[in-house]
């Protein structure tokens, strides 16, 4: 069987984009990163003004835009009406609205169709927080990545002092807390390990070792 999807779900900061996008170079699969589109959408409501606990008009606005996925060896590139918004998505901002933009139904409903027509190559990866869940309850792999807070706010503390940013410390934490907060107690799709899925608890491994493990749970299943 060579029709393999695998989701990969879990919190912020748990290196979900990171690893996904691995293992799907690994695999020649196409990896699609699902924060990104409602980061997008985020980030264009916040552009034009539009109220951010309005369903209806958030839709409106999603209705018409044009959000573009490219993966790339760096990560996703990601274009709105072909402007590059990669950066832009990824602001302190967008991520503290980014959970109440994608809370709304109307919003998930389009966003979840969009995934699933993404999807049906069947060699794809894709990571979220309703993958195995929701959008593709069929998955032939199934893997809920997480990692103490503590060390979830280190890496992303670490990665942006790449960037050249100084962040407090105490605040990413807060930030990153309150995030899965709200993501795990939305009414629709929240954040949730699916049965069926494997838990992996990365605090204490490499991203070699967190890839390693998932290309051995493909090669059991093919
Ligand atoms: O994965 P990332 O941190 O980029 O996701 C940003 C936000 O998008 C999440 O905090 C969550 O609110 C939302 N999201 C979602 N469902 C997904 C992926 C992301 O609700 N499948």
């Amino acid at each position: 069987n060579n029709c393999i999807a695998i989701a990969i779900d879990g919190p912020a900061g748990a290196g979900k984009s990171t690893v996904a996008k691995l293992v799907a170079e690994n695999l020649s699969f196409l990896y699609i990163d699902t924060g990104a589109m409602y980061r997008a959408i985020t980030y264009a409501a916040i552009k034009e003004d539009v109220p951010l606990e309005n369903g209806q008009k958030l839709r409106d606005l999603l209705d018409s835009i044009s959000i573009k996925l490219i993966s790339e060896e760096k990560g996703t590139k990601v274009l709105i009406n072909g402007e590059d918004v990669t950066t832009d998505i990824r602001t302190n901002e967008v991520n503290q609205n980014v959970s109440l933009v994608s809370s709304h139904e109307l919003i998930r409903i389009e966003m979840v169709e969009r995934q699933r027509v993404l999807a049906e190559s069947g060699q794809v990866v894709l990571d979220g927080r309703d993958i195995g869940t929701h959008v593709l309850p069929k998955a032939e792999v199934k893997v809920f990545l997480t990692a103490s807070v503590e060390e979830r706010a280190k890496r992303r503390y670490e990665e942006q002092l790449k960037k050249g940013i100084e962040t407090d410390f105490e605040q990413l934490k807060q930030d990153i807390a309150r995030r899965d907060e709200l993501d795990s107690t939305r009414a629709i799709a929240p954040l949730k390990k699916a049965v069926d899925a494997i838990e992996l608890d990365t605090t204490t491994l490499t991203i070699e070792q967190v890839v390693a493990k998932i290309i051995e749970l493909v090669k059991e299943r093919v």
